[in-house]
C-alpha cells in the first residue's frame, strides 16, 4: 500500500480504539505521524501495539462532552505543539428496531456520538489549526485535514437503522459545511463512507442482517480496515490539497451517488 509521508504531522483519532480507529493509527504511524487517540474507552496509556509503532498518546475522552474534549486537545498540544489532522471516527451503532419502535434518548444518544461528537470536536480543533501559518503547498495555503468518517447508510438510509442512518446523513452535511467554511483557509474536510467492516460494530447484527447487507455490496465482501484507512491517510495528507467538502464512497460498488 502507498505510504504517505505524514513525517512531523500531528493527527487525532477519535474512536482510536475501535476496529477502524486502530487501523487508520496504524497507518499515520506508519507514513511517520504522531498520533492521539481520543476514545472514550481509552487509558492513560496506549495500546502496545500501536505504541510499537511510534509515537502515540490515548487520552480518555467523550466526544459529546465538550469539556473532555477541551481538556485532551490541550494536552494534545502541549505534547506535540500542533495538530494537523483530525479524524472524527467515534461511533455506535444504536438500536436495530423499526424507527417507530426506536426510543427517543437511545436516538438523541446515537446523534449525540456520531454528529454532535463530531461538530464539537471540529469546533475544538479548528482554531487551533487556524492559529497556525499556513504552508505553501503547490501555491496554495495548506493547514491539514478533517475527515468524517460516516457511512454509506447516510446515504441510503437503512431500514431499522434510523438514528445511524440520519446521523451519518447529517455528518455528510456538516462535511460539506465546514469544506466550504474553511476553503481559502487550507483546511480539507471530507467525509469517508464505507460499507459494512469487520469490527466489534458489525458483529452487533444478527447473522441474517449481516447476510443482507453482504448482498448489497456489488464486490461481494465487507471493505477492510486497511482499505479504509488509506482512504483516510489520502484525504489528511498534503496530496490531498484540492478535494474537500466531499464524500467519499468505499462502498465496494453499492453507492449510486
Ligand atoms: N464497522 C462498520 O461496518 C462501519 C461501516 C461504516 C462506517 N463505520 C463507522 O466507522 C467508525 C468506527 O467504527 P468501528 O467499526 O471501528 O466501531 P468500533 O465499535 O470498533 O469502534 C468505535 C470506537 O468509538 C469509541 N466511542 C464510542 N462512543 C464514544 C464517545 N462518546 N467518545 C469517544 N469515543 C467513543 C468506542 O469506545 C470505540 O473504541 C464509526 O463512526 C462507524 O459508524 C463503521
Amino acid at each position: 500500500m502507498t505510504r504517505y509521508d505524514l513525517a512531523g504531522r500531528v493527527a487525532i483519532v477519535t474512536g482510536g480504539l475501535g476496529g477502524i480507529g486502530r487501523a487508520i493509527a496504524r497507518t499515520f504511524l506508519a507514513g511517520g505521524a504522531a498520533v492521539s487517540l481520543w476514545d472514550r474507552a481509552a487509558g492513560e496509556r496506549a495500546p502496545d501495539d500501536l505504541a510499537a509503532l511510534g509515537d502515540v498518546a490515548a487520552r480518555q475522552v467523550d466526544v459529546t462532552d465538550p469539556a473532555s474534549v477541551a481538556a485532551a486537545l490541550r494536552r494534545d498540544l502541549d505534547a506535540f505543539g500542533h495538530v494537523d489532522a483530525l479524524v472524527n471516527n467515534a461511533g455506535i451503532l444504536g438500536p436495530v428496531a423499526p424507527s417507530w419502535e426506536t426510543p427517543v434518548d437511545a436516538f438523541r444518544r446515537v446523534l449525540d456520538v456520531n454528529l454532535t461528537g463530531a461538530f464539537i470536536c471540529a469546533g475544538a480543533v479548528v482554531p487551533a489549526m487556524l492559529a497556525r501559518p499556513a504552508r505553501d503547498v503547490g501555491g496554495a495555503p495548506y493547514r491539514g485535514a478533517i475527515v468524517n468518517v460516516a457511512s454509506i447508510q447516510g446515504k441510503e438510509g437503512m431500514a431499522r437503522a434510523s438514528a445511524y442512518s440520519a446521523s451519518k446523513a447529517g455528518l455528510m452535511a456538516l462535511t460539506k459545511t465546514l469544506g466550504k467554511e474553511l476553503a481559502t483557509d487550507g483546511i480539507m474536510v471530507n467525509a469517508v463512507a464505507p460499507a459494512a467492516a469487520e469490527t466489534a460494530m458489525a458483529q452487533q447484527i444478527t447473522p441474517e442482517r449481516r447476510a443482507d447487507i453482504l448482498s448489497r455490496i456489488p464486490v461481494g465482501r465487507f471493505v477492510t480496515v486497511e482499505e479504509i484507512a488509506a482512504a483516510v491517510a489520502w484525504l489528511c495528507s498534503p496530496d490531498c490539497s484540492f478535494t474537500t467538502g466531499t464524500v467519499l464512497d468505499l462502498s465496494g460498488g453499492r453507492a449510486t451517488y
